[in-house]
């Protein structure tokens, strides 16, 4: 039996997406709305909400970083998620340590398990969100990774990984 719905908005339903912190200069904004594209060119989508500060700052630098942290850091994550840049000093906030910057000065966060540079290279508007796809043109990948990504599922719920498995490979 399901039940069923026409709007998003109406429905509760767990579809865990992998959480990142989007760094346009030193803002944060946490995104889960986003996918790779194209493999070579590396290429990534991140759909950015119009009313939100970061989508203002992407216009203008056409360029950010994605910090994929692990699980550990939901809370500050979904605190990122309630503030906004225009008002107030996220990065400081966050309490989050900066690695470096990238060429364009957008910031690196040591946290990260792995960290995508990436560069708009084309925009696409539709629905209220605005999809930037982006050339990935480095990736960091912390020595350290951890094997607890963090997922978000809405609604203030996150999760991360419980057994995993590699599938048989046929040659
Ligand atoms: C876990 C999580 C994931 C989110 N994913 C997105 C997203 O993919 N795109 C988006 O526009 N907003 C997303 N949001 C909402 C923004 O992060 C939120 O509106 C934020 O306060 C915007 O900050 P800013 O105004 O400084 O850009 C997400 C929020 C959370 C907590």
């Amino acid at each position: 039996m399901f039940k069923t719905y026409d709007t998003l908005e109406q429905t509760i339903h767990a579809q865990p997406r992998v959480t990142a912190l989007l760094a346009c200069q030193e803002n944060l904004m946490p995104a889960s709305w986003h996918m790779p594209i194209s493999k070579s060119p590396f290429r990534y989508a991140v759909a950015v909400r119009e009313e939100n500060y970061t989508h203002q700052l992407i216009q203008e630098h056409k360029s950010f970083t994605l910090n994929f942290l692990p699980f550990e850091h939901f809370e500050t994550v979904n605190l990122m998620g309630k503030l906004h840049g225009d008002m107030d000093d996220k990065l400081a906030q966050s309490n989050l340590d900066v690695e470096n910057v990238d060429r364009f000065k957008n910031v690196l966060l040591s946290a990260s398990d792995f960290i995508y540079e990436c560069v708009v290279c084309d925009t696409y508007k539709n629905g209220d969100h605005t999809v930037f796809i982006a050339d990935v043109v480095t990736i960091h990948v912390n020595e350290k990774q951890s094997d607890k990504p963090m997922l978000f599922s809405g609604r203030g719920r996150y999760a991360t990984l419980g057994d995993t498995f590699t599938a048989y490979k046929r040659v």
